[in-house]
């Protein structure tokens, strides 16, 4: 096919509208070099630049990363911290960068446990963002799928939802994830094949990819890697292939 993007070597159909993305590998890719964790996470910040305009090139309309999950407070109070500091460092140094180009930038999580500071960072992105339509990331912090299932509950009910009046579409409305469509492409880098508590709702019928790359090493190759892969998938959401095809088949029998 012809088309003026290099990267859009696939129809659109075959490019998901939204990836999500567990970014795991960061503290072996530092132990490697023989240096701390936190060295690892400071590449991860490069390494989630350079793929959200990676997507944006692809024509991806949403990247949704997991960035701190409600369980990573069990992690030491160093790495903890330093983590916490290194988003505030990351929004200084890549905020106008992203908002240049087009990038729209949401927080998903749980914010009442986080910092004044870190709290006003996020606002800072998302307002600075908020007219932005060329690609959406959704940075999860403090976040855990359990967490966004209650949350979701817990709105639903102080609104005033009768429980024979809740259904999976009204209760999708209270995600905190409400403002994309379900991912289509689930990656996980840094070779665990789990999903660790990330969009347990929303990946209902995502296709997974797992690959052994380290989170800071992911590039073109391995995004294209996903994409070759995800094209590839005979995508039945639960049906069969083809469902038109089949009930006229079922109907002419
Ligand atoms: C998992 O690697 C990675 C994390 C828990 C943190 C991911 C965070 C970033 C890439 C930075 C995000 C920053 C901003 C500004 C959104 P790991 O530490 O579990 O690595 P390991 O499995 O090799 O130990």
């Amino acid at each position: 096919m012809s088309c003026s993007n290099p990267h859009l070597v696939h129809s659109k159909a075959d490019i998901p509208r939204h990836v999500a993305i567990v970014m795991d590998g960061n503290g072996r890719w530092a132990k490697k070099r023989f240096m701390p964790r936190f060295f690892g996470h400071k590449a991860g910040v490069d390494s989630l630049v350079k793929t959200v305009l990676a997507c944006a090139d692809r024509g991806i309309d949403y990247l949704t990363v997991y960035a701190f999950s409600s369980e990573n407070w069990r992690r030491p109070t160093e790495e903890v911290t330093g983590l916490m500091g290194l988003v505030l460092v990351a929004v200084a140094k890549y905020l106008t960068k992203l908002a240049d180009k087009g990038v729209r930038i949401r927080i998903v999580g749980d914010r009442t446990q986080v910092s004044d500071k870190l709290r006003a960072a996020w606002e800072q992105a998302e307002t600075l963002t908020r007219d932005n339509n060329r690609i959406t990331l959704s940075v999860c912090f403090n976040y855990g799928g359990r967490w966004d299932i209650v949350q979701a509950c817990r709105q639903a009910i102080a609104d005033g939802v009768l429980a024979n009046e809740l259904d999976e579409d009204k209760l999708a409305r209270y995600m905190a994830l409400a403002h994309a469509p379900d991912p289509d492409l689930f990656i996980r880098t840094g070779g665990e094949v789990r999903v660790s508590n990330f969009l347990l709702w929303q990946a209902a019928y995502s296709e997974f990819v797992f690959t052994d790359c380290l989170w800071p090493d992911f590039g073109d190759a391995e995004l294209d890697a996903a994409l070759a892969a995800f094209a590839r998938r005979d995508r039945r959401f639960g049906g069969v292939k083809d469902a038109a095809t089949h009930a006229e088949s079922l109907q002419s029998a």
